[in-house]
């Protein structure tokens, strides 16, 4: 009853890029949740290797004036962890209560993680009854100690208190399938792909539950690096050449326009080799149902991410992959109102801020779920 006395406080998502630094601030309102603020900026170079944060200070330095900038208020913060060192597993376990999973699940863990288990950071969660008797289904998470403890370091230098660290996975399908405001999701099964700049990946989301999550390490430095090999010039240059590549003509039309463009023909290789890539995580879904039954196969693929923002790149996949594919609008097919964003910032960014919003409404979400229940 008394609620209205205390101010509402906002949470705010950090999405740590190897290329780019992304901020988006979200509160939870009388009837859902409002993004009050974003911004996005570039990490300083060469600070994050492996995901790992090797410049703590210099990451958080960006961060703070990102939040100055922008008009952030949150203190509260949620970061998030991705890449191929991150494990996302269902696996089964005997039927047992959460608290003793917990004491056994690192030694549990050992058996599905390559790295050391002291060198990682172990978290689960229980689904629920296995169809196997006496077994059930947790989700098990893996990811190298440093790989957290530097992006919690990140939120604590940049003057904020860190809530959670999220699988950016999971983040995704927060923003674009939990909360959107269109059920068509929840009715089919989809692939979310954000495509990066380190790593691209694929997560697939079959009727709102998620399915499987693969990481490609090919993305948009890929992408710049063949650019770079080819015409022996700096990275930034080649970045520049790269995005402007894409801006003269869009990537469905290349074959046809510019056959002979250079660039071209250095990165469709890459591209081409990315989409075989997702189309063998997508058969790879696929081939665990019977044969003909294909209702529960990937019908569509959502793309996220910087390297999603290359014209036509969503008509030339659809094309080679024989599924449809939609760029993410993730402030347009939303529960969550985004009014107060500038129009700019929205068109600019849309699809690069899909990670951070889900990150910045996890906290809200589940504090949303726990009143519920
Ligand atoms: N219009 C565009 N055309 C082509 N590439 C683009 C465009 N805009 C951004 N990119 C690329 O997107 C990448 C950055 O995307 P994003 O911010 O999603 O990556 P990141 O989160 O920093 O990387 P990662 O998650 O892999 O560590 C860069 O490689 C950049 O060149
Ligand atoms: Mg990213």
């Amino acid at each position: 009853m008394l609620s209205f006395l205390f101010a509402r406080e906002s949470v705010v998502g950090i999405d740590i890029g190897s290329s780019m630094l992304k901020v988006v601030e979200a509160v939870s309102t009388n009837t859902g949740w409002e993004l009050l603020a974003a911004a996005v900026d570039q990490t300083p170079p060469e600070a994050i290797k492996d995901g790992v944060v090797k410049d703590v200070h210099e990451v958080a330095a960006v961060v703070r004036r990102m939040l100055r900038d922008a008009g952030i208020k949150a203190v509260g913060a949620v970061c998030g962890i991705s890449g191929s060192q991150v494990i996302v597993r269902q696996v089964q376990f005997p039927k047992m209560p959460e608290a003793v999973l917990r004491k056994s699940i690192r030694y549990e863990a050992g058996k599905f993680i390559s790295a050391s288990v002291e060198d990682s950071i172990v978290e689960f969660e229980i689904v629920g009854d296995a169809e196997e008797p006496g077994q059930m289904n947790v989700w098990l998470v893996a990811a190298p100690r440093d790989m957290v403890d530097s992006r919690v370091a990140v939120l604590e230098a940049a003057g904020l208190e860190p809530l959670a660290v999220d699988v950016e996975a999971f983040a995704l399908i927060r923003s674009l399938v939990e909360l959107s405001s269109t059920d068509r999701f929840l009715n089919e099964t989809v692939a979310l792909v954000d495509m990066g700049a380190s790593h691209t990946d694929v997560n697939i989301v079959s009727r709102g539950e998620f399915a499987l999550t693969r990481n490609i390490p090919i993305a948009g430095d890929s992408f710049t690096n063949a650019i770079k090999n080819l015409t022996a010039c700096s990275f930034e240059e080649a970045e520049q050449a790269k995005l402007e590549m894409t801006s003269d003509c869009p990537l469905d039309q290349f074959e046809a326009a510019e056959r002979d463009n250079r660039n071209w023909r250095a990165v469709q290789p890459l591209i081409d080799e990315l989409i075989r890539e997702i189309k063998r995580s997508v058969n790879f879904y696929h081939s665990q149902f019977p044969e003909g039954d294909t209702g529960s196969f990937v019908s569509r693929v959502v793309l996220t991410g910087g390297s999603s923002q290359m014209a036509g790149i969503d008509r030339y996949m659809a094309a080679k992959l024989g599924i449809q594919t939609e760029t993410a609008q993730v402030f347009r097919d939303t529960a969550v109102s985004a009014d107060t964003l500038p129009a700019e910032l929205k068109a600019k960014h849309e699809p690069v801020l899909a990670i951070g919003t889900g990150l910045a409404l996890k906290e809200l979400v589940a504090d949303v779920k726990q009143k519920a229940a």
